[in-house]
């Protein structure tokens, strides 16, 4: 079977919805190897695109059988090439083809299909993330489609313990900004930030977005005019779980090892009530997303730190089924060092892969894909999450 044998057309919400649910669960994204992650989008499969300016899913279909889907948004940016400027982005992403089709060109048919869209709303860059160990996600992209590899981020995940709050030091002073405050801070700070949404005035408000906290040392003045203490730390709260749920379906046998243990542990030791109980990954969790964190001075390590433990304590007691925080960081970004996570979730290096869509921007894309990561470099859009 060859290429245009798959049709490929807008997702229809009445005839596809179940389908495209059901085609989901039998796609696995992970290397086999590695553990991996199922989603349940709860009945709304558009949900982690419905949050962005512009959107769009198509779904391909052989006969009559729904085979394959991808989706698709658009939103204006910071890029550096290497002068700081603005560009259109059309971002790539939940791409499946059914196992039993797949090598048939409808991955790259769907592909092709989305970035037509892009280019019709006057798209400058395309991009996706993965996993830079999923084989046939980076071959499709990079060495069919000529995008070019451009940044590998970390995806850090951290356990929420129901039953033990991370302590938070009494120097710090921890508040929480209003709207105003949290987007004329990140205008300011972060504005000049690769991939710094135009549109972060609407993440800010969309009623998935907990809150935005600064920390600073207690005895120090926040001043609401712009006035900040020689240290301090900031970062937002996206509530993911809210969209969709996450379910681990493959582990290695260390980690369902030490979930069994520290439960048995918990259940028949009461004294060992210091070992942190691992959550239960396997039943269908939600999490939390951490975004724009920023920080300054030679104390804000610390007060990330703080925050991130502050924010640990929220999820734990306030939303019931989150069971992990999660937050993505720029290649070389020292914030890594101070956010909490689990080694065994965490992903180390994301893979961005990137693809101008305009011919006169090639020469651009070369200088923008040739730009070195700087340290602090990347800013992670929650509804890309
Ligand atoms: C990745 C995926 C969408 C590819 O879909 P597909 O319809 O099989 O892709 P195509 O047939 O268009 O393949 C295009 C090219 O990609 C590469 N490719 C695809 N699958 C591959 C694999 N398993 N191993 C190595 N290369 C692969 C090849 O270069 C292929 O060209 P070729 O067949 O001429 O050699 C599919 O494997 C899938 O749904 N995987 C699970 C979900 C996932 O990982 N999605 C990507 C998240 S970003």
């Amino acid at each position: 079977m060859g290429f245009t044998e798959a049709i490929i057309r807008s997702y229809e919400r009445q005839v596809d919805r179940a389908r495209v649910e059901d085609l989901e669960r039998r796609c696995e994204v992970g290397p086999a190897e590695h553990m991996f992650l199922f989603t349940d989008t709860m009945g709304d499969p558009i949900c982690r695109i419905r949050n962005s300016p512009m959107y769009n899913m198509l779904v391909a279909e052989l006969d009559n059988e729904l085979v394959g889907v991808i989706q698709g948004s658009i939103k204006m940016v910071t890029v550096h090439k290497p002068q700081k400027e603005q560009a259109k982005v059309g971002y790539v992403l939940g791409l499946r083809v059914s196992p039993l089709h797949r090598r048939k060109g409808i991955g790259s048919s769907l592909v092709c299909e989305l970035e037509k869209w892009f280019t019709t709303n006057d798209v400058d860059y395309s991009y996706m993330a993965t996993d830079k160990h999923n084989e046939a996600s980076v071959k499709l992209f990079v060495n069919k489609l000529g995008y070019n590899q451009f940044r590998t981020p970390a995806i850090l995940v951290n356990a929420v313990h129901k039953n033990r709050s991370s302590h938070i030091s009494s120097n710090v002073e921890i508040s929480k900004l209003k709207v105003e405050e949290a987007e004329c801070l990140y205008r300011k700070y972060m504005g000049s930030m690769e991939f710094f949404p135009h549109d972060i005035d609407q993440i800010l408000r969309n009623k998935l977005s907990l809150g935005t906290w600064v920390a600073y040392p207690r005895g120090e003045t926040w001043s609401t005019e712009g006035q900040v203490p020689k240290s301090w730390a900031m970062l937002s709260v996206w509530n993911s779980g809210e969209l969709f749920k996450l379910r681990l379906g493959k582990a290695p046998l260390s980690c369902i090892l030490y979930t069994k243990s520290s439960r048995l542990i918990e259940r028949y030791f009461p004294c060992f009530k210091l070992v942190p109980s691992i959550p239960n990954f396997f039943e269908p969790f939600g999490f939390y997303f951490m975004y724009g964190v920023h920080h300054e001075g030679p104390l804000s390590g610390k007060l990330v730190r703080t925050l991130c433990h502050f924010v640990h304590n929220m999820a734990a007691t306030e939303t019931k089924d989150c069971k992990v925080i999660v937050t993505e960081v720029g290649d070389h970004d020292v914030l890594r060092h101070h956010i909490p996570h689990w080694k065994l979730l965490s992903c180390p290096e994301d893979l961005w892969c990137i693809k101008a869509l305009k011919n006169q921007e090639k020469n651009s894309l070369y200088e923008l894909t040739n730009t070195p990561p700087t340290t602090k470099a990347l800013f992670v859009d929650p509804r890309e999450v």
